[in-house]
């Protein structure tokens, strides 16, 4: 199963809408994702060849450089994204492809860590993907990446039921066994993500031959919810789900 992917990235609303949440960092990305993403990398990226799969604007390839990364290829299909990517960098080392992650090609065994964060859940043929970045990496080469979670992607309405007060009640879940598409509004109507459970996250990397290392489900901690009291509803069900891997 293959589709055309979509690159709502590139649509100017979206976009926009996209560049604001991460500017005033509003998002989960900064309290939850990344520092959970973080957490499961190598404890030195000196010298590694890292592969970045839907790397936006490019922040983890700088970080990566910053803490000694030999070189980064960072792979996205938007181009909006990768202009953007490309002014907030200024390093030779950094080389930013326009490609989506299933057609992106490279010589096998040529990586020793992949990371991609939060752009899986955009990729219609999950285990074609991962079967693929398994061969670009080289023996001992690792594999870490983050979703939205299964328990957030199943109803395309990603809502909390809420009482007639608009306090959420609970977060409603259906179809989980229902794998496929969901199409969401998210700054623009109909964005296309693909949902599929834990059991397909967590299989398809053995499938592929990888060796599973860690699952995260991040949770705020009770800092971040004293500073952000929003936070504290992303205890109630996990917003991301997280795995690091490696083949032997
Ligand atoms: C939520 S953003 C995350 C960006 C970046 N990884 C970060 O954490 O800041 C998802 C990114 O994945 C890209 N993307 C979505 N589908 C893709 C695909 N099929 N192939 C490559 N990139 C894709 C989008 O263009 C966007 O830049």
């Amino acid at each position: 199963m293959s589709e055309t992917p979509q690159n709502v990235y590139d649509n100017p609303d979206f976009f926009a809408g996209y560049k604001e949440l991460r500017r005033v960092e509003s998002g989960l990305n900064s309290a939850l994702e990344i520092p959970a993403l973080l957490r499961m990398l190598p404890s030195s990226l000196a010298g590694l060849r890292i592969l970045d799969l839907g790397c936006g604007f490019g922040d983890f390839a700088r970080l990566a450089r910053s803490r000694g990364a030999g070189r980064v290829t960072a792979v996205d299909v938007s181009r909006r994204m990768l202009e953007e990517a490309r002014r907030r960098t200024a390093d030779p080392e950094i080389q930013y492809v326009e490609a989506s992650i299933e057609d992106f090609d490279a010589t096998p065994g040529s990586f020793d860590l992949a990371v991609s964060s939060l752009a899986f859940h955009y990729v219609c043929d999950y285990s074609a993907a991962i079967g693929r970045i398994f061969r670009f990496l080289a023996p001992g080469g690792r594999l870490v990446f983050s979703v939205e979670h299964p328990i957030c992607t199943a109803r395309p309405e990603q809502e909390w039921c809420c009482s007639s007060e608009g306090v959420p009640l609970h977060w409603p879940v259906d179809r989980y066994r229902d794998e496929g598409v969901r199409r969401t509004k998210w700054f623009v109507d109909n964005v296309v993500k693909y949902h599929r459970t834990v059991e397909t996250y967590v299989n398809g990397l053995v499938a592929a031959g990888f060796v599973l290392d860690r699952l995260e489900e991040p949770e705020p901690s009770p800092e971040s919810i004293a500073a952000r009291p929003d936070l504290e509803r992303h205890r109630r069900r996990p917003p991301f789900l997280l795995l690091a891997a490696h083949r032997n």
